[in-house]
């Protein structure tokens, strides 16, 4: 039988590579995404992807919607926690509100949605989890106080679920990829993103798809000795 991929945050950016990858590889796909109906309409129709929109910081939503998919598909077997937002400032200048912000969407996110699916996927003896963290949770980033404390957060949570699940046929692994072509980078200034690509030693910023590849290799059958591991995707910028 087909398996179930779910990807939080699919439909732009490095999510909706995730995601148009699964699908390619055989797998059907769910993409999640929290407020923008047109590019998620408009990425489902040329993937023929189904979107489902909920916000994945909200631990009710999130129950009820998974809870929808299982009605519908019976399981959940590959989940990949995408979703993630920045709100950058140096601490001196970093209100509460940008700190929960970013806490809740990109850590919160992950304990909602995969204490939803971890249930069935320990009785079906199947699973496969992937977190996406960041170069910046491994190394800091001027200005990311909140964002490096979730995507480094990742990385425990993920070497702990990879502990508590593996006899159960689960495996929880971590990609930090590095700076990637998409909105959320382009959102920094000009000159600050054309200072940090120099300090890549590739050059150059990596592409969706580049995070995608590792993430279909990561879920298959051929990896599944792979488990608890931190994989860098970052052009160099950061060997970890
Ligand atoms: N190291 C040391 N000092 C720095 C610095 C750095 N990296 N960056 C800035 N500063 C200094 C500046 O020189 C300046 O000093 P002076 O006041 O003495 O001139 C001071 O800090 C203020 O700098 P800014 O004008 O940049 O401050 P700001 O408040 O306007 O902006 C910021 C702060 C929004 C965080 C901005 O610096 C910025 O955008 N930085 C880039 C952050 C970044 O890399 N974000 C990644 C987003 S993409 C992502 O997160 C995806 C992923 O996983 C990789």
């Amino acid at each position: 039988m087909t398996k179930i991929a779910l990807v939080t945050g699919g439909t732009r950016g490095i999510g909706a590579s995730i995601s148009s990858n699964l699908k390619d590889s055989g797998y059907t796909v769910v993409s999640n995404y929290a407020s923008n109906d047109e590019s998620a309409e408009k990425f489902s129709k040329e993937n023929n992807i189904e979107v489902m929109k909920w916000d994945v910081s909200n631990y009710e939503q999130t129950k009820s919607c998974i809870s929808e998919i299982y009605n519908k598909y019976s399981s959940i077997d590959i989940l990949i926690n995408n979703a993630g937002i920045t709100q950058d400032a140096p601490l001196h200048k970093m209100t509460v509100e940008k700190w929960n912000k970013v806490i809740s969407v990109n850590l919160n996110s992950v304990f909602n949605v995969t204490s939803s699916v971890i249930n069935k996927m320990r009785e079906n003896g199947f699973g496969r989890i992937i977190n996406i963290s960041s170069v910046n949770g491994q190394k800091g980033q001027f200005g990311q106080t909140n964002y490096a404390a979730t995507k480094s957060a990742l990385i425990g949570f993920t070497k702990s679920l990879a502990l508590e699940s593996a006899s159960k046929g689960i495996t929880s692994n971590v990609i930090c990829p590095g700076y990637i072509n998409t909105e959320m980078v382009a959102a920094i200034r000009e000159d600050i993103l054309k200072s940090i690509i120099d300090t890549i030693p590739s050059k150059r910023l990596g592409e969706a798809n580049e995070i995608a590849e590792m993430v279909s290799y990561l879920v298959s059958e051929k990896a599944s000795y792979i488990n608890g591991a931190t994989f860098s995707v970052n052009g160099g910028l950061w060997m970890d």
